[in-house]
């Protein structure tokens, strides 16, 4: 028996859930690629290990970045990949629940579907990530009322207010948390002279990262290559000064959700003083994040329980109760 999957093709991380299963895969949405034939050798944590200790033609591609399908070719083959290490094969067709950005095009939202169907799914239909979050939260999307959501993934943050089962409100920006780790190697680079590798960044950013102050807060020593004698410097940052270094595309999420907010209508936005909003998403684990949000709009924020897993959670429901949840799919209600 084929067993449904659902799947979350981030950014940052990619996700399969299987039905009666639960989490099957979780690993960062990379691959091996190499340049000279075009061929994916590896995903995950499995083409981290191959860079650098293979061939110079073998490369570190995340085909995802931008939060769309730059590369049909090398997505398709992806999902090949990602179908058949959760056991797909010309015996075993599973349907497949695949998460989406609300703000797919028509274009992109075929090519996703029929890069499943290629790569051996029975069907396949999408979710809007907003949407599977929501349901991920345990929020109650049927009911009339004001339901908040706001996704910071690694290149996209939406922010989408759902009510009876549909999007009411929705803003999508194409910054994340990829752009605070490049914020963060920009500055090291301007104020100090030094590079810094994009996962030392990331590090930087989990450590010591903050949308507003925290309490505790400690420094943290870098090292890095310096620009001028090519020799490795260490160098102490400050909390405040990371805030300073990320404050633009931390505004920019901030901006996004009090856009959404402004697109309410006035009964639901009443909704939300007292419901609150939710935050998923790596991003929103960001320190004070949630505060800022808050602060900022002067409506609660609360970070979910698993922001990392939270959406695929809610997609994985859908195929667990296929039948009943289907009417959420995208190509459902259009
Ligand atoms: N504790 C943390 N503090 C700050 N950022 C974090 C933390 N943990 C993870 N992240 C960041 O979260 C991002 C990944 O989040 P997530 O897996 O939700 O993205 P994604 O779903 O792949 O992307 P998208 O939704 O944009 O397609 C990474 O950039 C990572 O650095
Ligand atoms: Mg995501």
């Amino acid at each position: 028996m084929a067993r449904d999957l659902a799947i979350d093709l981030g950014t940052a991380n990619t996700l399969v859930y299987a039905k009666g299963q639960g989490i099957v895969l979780n690993e960062p949405s990379v691959i091996a690629l190499n340049q000279q034939t075009g061929d994916v050798l590896a995903m995950g944590h499995e083409a981290w290990q191959m860079i650098g200790r293979t061939p110079g033609y073998i490369i570190a591609v995340r085909p995802l970045r931008q939060g769309a399908i730059t590369d049909f070719d090398i997505t398709q083959r992806m999902i090949r990949l990602l179908l058949h290490r959760a056991g797909v094969s010309r015996f075993n067709r599973p349907r497949v629940v695949i998460c989406v950005p609300s703000a797919i095009t028509e274009v992109e939202r075929r090519a996703v579907t029929e890069a499943a169907r290629r790569a051996g799914a029975a069907d396949a239909q999408l979710l809007e990530q907003p949407m599977a979050a929501a349901i991920g939260a345990g929020l109650a999307i049927h009911e009339p009322v004001a339901n908040m959501v706001i996704d910071v993934g690694g290149g996209t943050s939406e922010t989408a207010l759902i009510s009876l089962g549909g999007v009411v409100a929705l803003q999508a920006v194409r910054v994340g948390s990829f752009d605070i780790d490049a914020a963060i190697q920009s500055f090291i680079r301007r104020e100090y002279g030094i590079a810094v590798g994009e996962r030392t960044a990331e590090d930087i950013k989990v450590a010591i990262g903050s949308a507003f102050p925290v309490q505790d807060e400690v420094k943290a020593e870098v090292r890095g290559r310096d620009l001028m004698s090519g020799l490795p410097k260490t160098v102490i940052l400050s909390p405040e000064e990371v805030r300073l270094a990320i404050s633009e595309p931390v505004n920019a999420v901030v901006e996004s959700v009090i856009a959404c907010l402004g697109e309410a209508p006035p009964e639901l936005a009443h909704d939300l003083i007292v419901r609150g909003m939710h935050l998923v998403g790596g991003g929103g684990m960001l320190k004070g994040l949630a505060q800022r949000i808050a602060n900022e709009t002067e409506i609660p924020v609360y970070l979910v329980d698993a922001p990392l897993e939270c959406v695929v959670l809610g997609a994985g429901r859908c195929v667990e109760a296929y039948d009943q949840l289907k009417v959420m799919f995208m190509g459902a209600r259009s």
